[in-house]
């Protein structure tokens, strides 16, 4: 689907969600006030560029690590021939506002489109993302600025499980691994401002 499409339906999905005051309750809730659940979100056409950039192939699979409101999961399945996008996120309650915009996406606008999208997978889940079995993703995508460096060197042994030739961006921190070959240096911008992003191929 082209990008203004995407974002059309991206924009009526996400119309009147913020993701900032669930966050907020959740870590006060939870009692985590560490600094690898601080919020931010991503905006459609820079997340796109990311993603163009690591090369997405019809079929592919795609997983946003720590997936606030999905607002990266469903951007990436609107916009590129994913056969699965999926969110993995430690704090239920923006899991939950994830799954409802995915009601809504379900009943209101994928009947809509083409076959496609009708066949594609969309999936939140709660955890962590230590924890998440990646050895079928293609693609991954983590908005890691505020991941502190014992969930960073965690992140970089996870990512040794993907299979070769797997592209991973990671926005606002770079993993030391010699099973990641460095692509590219990108910009991101999002909602708070612009992080440095790193792509990175599974060798
Ligand atoms: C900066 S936000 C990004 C939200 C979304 N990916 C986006 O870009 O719009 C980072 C998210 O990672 C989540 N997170 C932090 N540590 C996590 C972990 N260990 N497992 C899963 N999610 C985690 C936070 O709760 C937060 O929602």
């Amino acid at each position: 689907m082209d990008l203004s499409q995407a974002k059309d339906i991206f924009q009526r999905l996400y119309q009147d969600l913020s993701g900032y005051e669930t966050a907020q309750r959740e870590k006060e809730r939870l009692g985590r006030g560490d600094q690898s659940t601080t919020y931010g979100e991503i905006l459609p056409e820079s997340f796109v560029e990311l993603m163009a950039a690591a090369s997405p192939t019809e079929g592919d699979v795609f997983i946003d690590l720590g997936s606030g409101t999905g607002k990266a999961t469903f951007m990436a399945a609107l916009s590129f021939p994913l056969s699965k996008s999926m969110g993995v996120e430690l704090l239920p309650g923006l899991g939950d506002l994830a799954r409802e915009r995915l009601a809504v996406y379900d009943s209101e606008f994928r009947p809509h489109l083409p076959e496609q999208h009708q066949r594609q997978r969309i999936e939140f889940i709660d955890g962590d993302l230590t924890e998440q079995d990646l050895s079928g993703v293609d693609i991954v995508f983590a908005h890691a600025t505020c991941f502190p460096p014992e969930l960073i060197a965690q992140l970089g042994k996870k990512l040794e499980e993907l299979k070769p030739g797997a592209r991973v961006i990671v926005a606002g921190n770079t993993l030391n691994t010699p099973a990641l070959k460095f692509l590219a240096m990108k910009i991101m911008r999002a909602d708070w401002g612009t992080a440095l992003t790193a792509i990175y191929q599974r060798t």
